[in-house]
């Protein structure tokens, strides 16, 4: 049994250095009371992000995905959705819309769709571009030449999450991927100069808090720009739909202790968590997290990308993470919206 007072030493040290080892941490993610970790992350994202929450203009812009994770509702062989594919001017206008209320960052976001060429996704990113915003791609594995053209082309970001670090459940979650392959397209996005954005689905089924503790060990010696956790959400109609969904308080966990291993970086409060938890948003910008993802894409897409239900609902100006909803929340929270790109703005320790 720890005391209290061992724990309290082992915040402080974490809030002062930004240094914990792997048992220290199974310790924080196993307490009854996390209070202590919450408002400690609470002061560290203040000081080295301030009160700034920036947000990011996703588009969701295709739900063709040739891949099959098992907890994933757009996985390959699930052919109850009905796909799409936006096209390219359908994008630009979505950009365009982000652009005019002020976003300065746009996610693209898709399944793996190999319909789009690289040379199109290219020409969209330059398009971009000139109207002054900074590019996020979300669109899975590729090979180290497409980053690379992707990056020349103007991308400044790129977000692909490991998922879990272990290595037998990532196995047993993605028939015919390899955890190796996932870890290289991480190591070519930092060698090419992305902002790099990974992280973790909370709650898979088997997972357990050391496994939890070893994701934070991992992005902490990846040394990620960026870090998206969530719950896992059963969704139907794949093989996990009949599994318990993550826990909000771990999720929220993860991210704190994010925000004290990592200071500076950009920690999003996830649509996942929002989706969870109505108080989603607000617990996470409370624990840690500066950025929020506000969907701009086009209605009668949004309710196709069903990456997990409870995403958009009939009436999507009642989705939680609808733009006008978002700016409110923030400003109710006493935190102000981010005016600037909202880069990673590293401080050396
Ligand atoms: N519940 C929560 N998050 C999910 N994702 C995919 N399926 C689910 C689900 N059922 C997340 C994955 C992926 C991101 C785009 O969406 O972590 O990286």
């Amino acid at each position: 049994m720890i005391k209290e007072k061992d724990i309290e030493e082992l915040i402080e040290k974490l809030e002062a250095h930004h240094n914990i080892d792997k048992e220290e941490l199974v310790t924080l993610l196993a307490l009854e009371d996390p209070s202590m970790i919450y408002q400690a992350a609470d002061r560290v994202r203040k000081k080295y992000v301030g009160d700034e929450v920036h947000l990011r203009g996703l588009i969701e812009f295709s739900n063709y995905c040739s891949n099959t994770c098992f907890y994933c509702g757009l996985r390959g062989p699930n052919r109850t959705i009905k796909r799409y594919r936006m096209e390219p001017e359908e994008i630009l206008q979505c950009v365009k819309y982000g652009a005019s209320v002020g976003l300065k960052t746009i996610v693209l976001q898709s399944g793996e769709d190999k319909y789009f060429k690289i040379i199109t996704l290219c020409k969209i990113i330059e398009e971009i571009k000139k109207l002054d915003i900074a590019v996020t791609l979300s669109i899975g594995e590729l090979s180290t030449k497409d980053y690379a053209e992707l990056k020349k082309a103007g991308a400044d970001r790129y977000l692909l999450r490991i998922e879990t670090t272990n290595k037998e459940l990532y196995q047993k979650l993605h028939p015919g991927m390899s955890y190796e392959n996932r870890v290289r397209c991480l190591m070519d996005l930092r060698e090419l100069g992305y902002e790099v954005g990974t992280g973790s689905l909370v709650g898979l089924p088997g997972q357990t808090l050391e496994m939890l503790a070893q994701d934070l060990i991992f992005f902490k010696k990846i040394d990620a720009d960026m870090l998206g956790i969530g719950p896992f959400i059963p969704c139907e109609n794949t093989p996990l739909e009949r599994e318990k969904g993550g826990n909000v308080e771990i999720v929220l966990k993860m991210l704190a202790l994010s925000r004290l291993i990592l200071p500076d970086i950009n920690i999003p409060a996830t649509t996942a968590l929002a989706v969870k938890d109505k108080a989603g948003y607000i617990k996470g910008l409370k624990c840690g997290a500066n950025v929020i993802m506000p969907n701009i894409g086009i209605d009668e897409y949004k309710k196709l990308y069903k990456l997990y239900p409870g995403k958009v609902p009939d009436n999507p100006s009642e989705a939680v993470n609808n733009l006008e909803n978002i700016k409110k929340l923030i400003l109710s929270q006493n935190r102000t919206i981010g005016k600037d790109k909202g880069y990673r703005k590293k401080i050396l320790n």
